[in-house]
């Protein structure tokens, strides 16, 4: 029987500074502690602005001089199917969070009987990030050079936590985290 794989989200408002660079982050640090390939991953964004476009190229810089490459991703909006698609919607920001929770509540009502929306953890990324006092990834579209700096920090931060929590749950259900049956 096929192991059942960890979908994971990452949501931001544009899809092209935030969201991008969680993914690409969360990709390569899983890549690392051996659990990729128990992972989809995915980003998008609540609003449409951005759409078919690649990563803000101040994001791809300076995730690029940390290792890390966003050139291959393009923006797409959030969609209700998503609530059926992912384990965890881990929001960058509490608009972000607003705003994924009100498209959930419009979208439940007309839901199949077989969703998956009940099951599904919609929250702040950053609640996984351990010894920080941020709750949001501050914006930095409008900002500086360093600001997109600070996203990554955040990022990395929040990224290694949830990977540790995955392990754990992992090596609970026995076994180590690069077996296949570790996240069943
Ligand atoms: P992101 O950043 O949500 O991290 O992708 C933004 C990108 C674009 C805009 C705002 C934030 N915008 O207003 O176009």
């Amino acid at each position: 029987m096929a192991s059942k794989m960890t979908r994971i989200l990452f949501v931001c408002l544009g899809n092209i500074c935030r969201s991008p660079t969680a993914e690409a982050v969360f990709r390569a640090r899983a890549e690392q502690t051996g659990i990729l390939s128990r992972l989809q991953l995915d980003s998008c964004g609540t609003g449409d602005w951005h759409v078919g476009k690649a990563p803000d190229s101040r994001a791809q810089r300076a995730a690029a001089t940390r290792g890390y490459d966003l050139s291959a991703l393009r923006a797409r909006q959030l969609d209700p199917s998503d609530f059926d698609r992912f384990d965890y919607i881990l929001a960058m920001d509490a608009a972000n969070l607003r705003d994924i929770i009100a498209l959930q509540a419009a979208s439940s009502e007309s839901a199949s009987p077989e969703s998956n929306a009940s099951s599904v953890h919609i929250g702040r990324f950053l609640d996984y990030a351990s010894n920080q006092c941020h709750a949001d990834v501050p914006d930095p579209y409008y900002g500086g050079d360093k600001g997109f700096d600070d996203v990554l920090d955040l990022i990395e931060a929040a990224s290694d936590g949830l990977l540790a929590q995955l392990v754990d749950a992992a090596d609970a259900h026995g076994g180590p985290p690069n077996k296949p049956e570790a996240f069943q």
